[in-house]
């Protein structure tokens, strides 16, 4: 009896006949037919073809597509699910299972799927990038402290579009939306911390691909010309994070300073909504620690932690 994922590992972006499928796996074209519709029940973008057959949505993060596009340590250790609670717990269980650093879990569609502050990410089967990075690193807390800019600065180089509100929001040109700018994705890092030492850190990243309601899902990014798919935007992120995160030991000071040449944040006005409050005032700098800068009443305020909100791009 084959299974589900037996024929996962046969599909890809080109259709593919039920009856090659069949001959290729030993099952009759029924079973094919069947277990094509357990995996979209499971969550994966199967798509159907009447005289094609049957195939992967194209750009699908399958390991196989990784694999050819994939270089460095990220993602060596690699899991494409369907539908989960949330990658974040499903790497948290292999992180205290043991699993090394740069393992990735990429799922179609979470049940549970968290934002920062404690609101909830929706992702769409074949709509959405939605996966979760395991860090284990051997740095001190302090240093750590650039940690999201450097996950943003990865976020924003991989899809190669859009800027960064900070801390580590992409934001797009979207004529349609409210300020101008719409988010196309968000980072959320949640860390195991044992007095000075940091056990690991799940850095989980949901990026909103397509352009809802767009005609040809296999592309993204038509926003601002660049067309790229999910499989090649998970690949360049990993790769940017692992370049991005190894700095970390030797050049914070890059760091901040192509983090700023980001932002869409510095130099507008922002609304801040902080655990001590609402500042609201002039974005001028992002210090040192990755604390962003806000003059206020003639005042300087240094936000570590908040909700910033653009009030008026120049
Ligand atoms: C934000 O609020 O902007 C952060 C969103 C982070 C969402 C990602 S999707 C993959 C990972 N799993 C989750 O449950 N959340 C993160």
């Amino acid at each position: 009896m084959v299974n589900v994922l037996e024929l996962l590992a046969c599909l890809h972006d080109q259709y593919q006949s039920g009856e090659a499928l069949a001959q290729r796996l030993g099952i009759s074209r029924v079973a094919v037919w069947k277990q094509v519709a357990a995996l979209r029940r499971a969550g994966y973008p199967v798509q159907t073809q009447k005289g094609k057959g049957y195939r992967l949505m194209p750009g699908a993060p399958t390991p196989l597509a990784l694999e050819t596009l994939r270089s460095g340590r990220f993602g060596q250790m690699y899991a494409y699910l369907g539908t989960v609670s949330s990658t974040q717990d499903i790497l948290k269980k292999w992180a205290l299972d043991g699993a090394e650093e740069g393992s990735v879990v990429v799922a179609e569609r979470q049940v549970r799927g968290r934002g920062r502050r404690g609101r909830s990410w929706a992702s769409e089967p074949g709509n959405s990038l939605t996966f979760s990075v395991l860090l284990r690193p051997q740095l001190p807390l302090s240093s750590l402290a650039l940690l999201p800019l450097v996950a943003g600065l990865a976020l924003c180089e991989a899809c190669g579009v859009g800027g960064l509100k900070w801390p580590n929001d992409l934001l797009v040109a979207d004529p349609k939306a409210e300020m101008g700018y719409r988010k196309m994705g968000g980072i959320l890092l949640e860390a195991q911390i044992s007095g000075e030492e940091v056990a690991y850190v799940i850095l989980g990243v949901g990026i909103n691909v397509h352009r809802s309601g767009h005609s040809k899902p296999e592309i993204a990014f038509l926003d601002e010309f660049v067309a790229i798919s999910r499989v090649h935007v998970l690949a360049r992120f990993l790769q940017r994070l692992e370049t991005r995160y190894a700095q970390l030991h030797y050049d914070l000071e890059g760091i901040l300073r192509e983090y700023k040449a980001k932002s869409y944040t510095l130099g507008q006005q922002v609304s801040v909504r902080t655990p001590r409050g609402q500042i609201a005032g002039l974005a001028t700098d992002v210090a040192p620690d990755g604390s962003l800068l806000v003059a206020s009443s003639g005042q300087m305020h240094r936000v570590g932690a908040g909700d910033v909100q653009l009030v008026g791009l120049l």
